[in-house]
């Protein structure tokens, strides 16, 4: 089965786009409402989209002043990622979004653009946020928690900044923007977790992007499929190693996983991912493994309680700052469900258990929503969610594509 762009790899080709002078085009782009707030995001501050066909025409160049507020809804990674756009730019805007990304954390990047020059006002490290950029200068900036978001939005910052900008961090973050820059020939550098970039001294000039399919999608249906014992081959897949982490961990579990057709894709792997029947072990998860699962660990909890043994899930406290507190959300959902589970501050602890159909409290989260209508083939009982329509975030024909290549 076949999936629409990795929403990663979308909000950066938007976003990069925006500043190449000339016409770029994007295919397979990503098509969850996350997508749809950069591009309107964008737009506002003067970039031409066209987003009328299967592929999007995106004519940059120069950003200007939006006239009112950026809304960035849902999605965390539009506020964070506009928000270095616009640092590099040196274009003032005020950046809101809805219940949810209002209270998510914003000081882990409002303290580097700060320190290199941005002003910012905001609502207690929160949305909503002003920022208004002078003056930038490179600096060199430990990440203490791993986050693609931050590391990206730095880096696009990194782009109008004086002299260069250096970032490191312990546990190695999603690196799709280090690798669509390298891409477009800006002069940035990674080794050993440490990623510089130069400023940009000219135009980047337009390209042509496919989008490989989203292996965060596509893990809810990989799960979907070794429940239920079926054979499933995911199509098209982007194979970024830091993006893995869920096949290999459920690989660990007892999974038969079998890679094909692997080619390079605009400086990403891409292809195939089978996945074949197979029990499933309980395993130990901790925190070095966390990045690479950090969108995962919802599905991996339902896939969790039905593995021999107990698995235990530890250094994931971030999975309380995401769309909604997940590990509130998955313990007090599976509880429900009947399965024995452990809460604890940085993750959980979970045991096979028969589980029952209930209903589900979403928090409005797409990842959650997903997750437990995959619980819900293989309880005792219909799951009932109290908003389906939240998984238009990150994959708009979820339930469609369940029913044609699962159901
Ligand atoms: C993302 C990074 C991750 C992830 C999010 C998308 C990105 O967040 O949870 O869904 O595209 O950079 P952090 O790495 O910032 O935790």
């Amino acid at each position: 089965m076949k999936f629409s762009g990795d929403k990663s790899i979308s909000h950066r080709a938007l976003m990069l786009a925006a500043l190449c002078d000339g016409e770029t085009i994007i295919h397979n782009i990503s098509r969850g409402e996350d997508i749809h707030s950069t591009i309107k995001c964008l737009r506002m501050c003067g970039v031409d989209i066209d987003d009328n066909s299967n592929k999007v025409i995106i004519k940059g160049g120069t950003l200007t002043e939006p006239t009112s507020e950026l809304n960035c809804e849902n999605s965390g990674t539009t506020a964070r990622l506009l928000l270095g756009l616009l640092a590099g730019q040196k274009i003032s805007a005020t950046i809101i979004g809805d219940s949810s990304l209002s209270s998510r954390p914003m000081d882990r990047l409002t303290i580097p653009l700060e320190l290199m020059g941005s002003q910012i006002k905001n609502n207690n490290c929160r949305l909503p946020l002003t920022i208004k950029t002078d003056y930038l200068m490179g600096i060199n900036y430990i990440l203490k928690i791993s986050s693609a978001q931050v590391k990206s939005a730095i880096l696009l910052a990194g782009l109008g900044a004086n002299n260069i900008t250096s970032i490191s961090e312990v546990n190695k973050s999603r690196d799709h923007t280090e690798i669509m820059m390298d891409q477009l020939g800006i002069d940035i550098s990674a080794k050993n977790n440490i990623v510089k970039i130069k400023k940009l001294e000219k135009k980047l000039n337009p390209f042509e992007i496919f989008v490989s399919g989203d292996p965060s999608t596509a893990s809810f249906f990989a799960a979907a499929a070794l429940l239920l014992k079926k054979e499933i081959v995911l199509e098209d897949i982007l194979l970024n190693p830091t993006r893995l982490g869920f096949f290999y961990l459920i690989e660990k579990m007892g999974a038969k996983i079998e890679f094909s057709n692997e080619k390079m894709n605009f400086g990403e792997k891409i292809g195939n991912i089978k996945i074949k029947p197979s029990n499933l072990n309980a395993i130990e998860i901790t925190e070095s493994m966390i990045p690479s699962i950090i969108d995962e660990l919802p599905i991996i909890s339902i896939l969790a309680a039905n593995a021999v043994g107990t698995t235990k899930v530890s250094g994931a406290k971030e999975l309380r700052y995401k769309e909604c507190d997940r590990i509130e959300a998955i313990c007090y959902n599976l509880k429900n469900m009947g399965v024995e589970i452990l809460e604890n501050d940085d993750g959980f602890e979970i045991s096979k258990k028969e589980f029952n159909g209930t209903t589900i409290k979403t928090y409005d989260d797409h990842r959650i929503a997903m997750a437990f209508t995959i619980a819900g083939l293989i309880s005792n009982g219909e799951n009932k969610l109290d908003n389906k329509d939240c998984v238009k975030i990150s994959c708009p024909n979820f339930y469609d594509l369940l029913k044609v290549n699962i159901i």
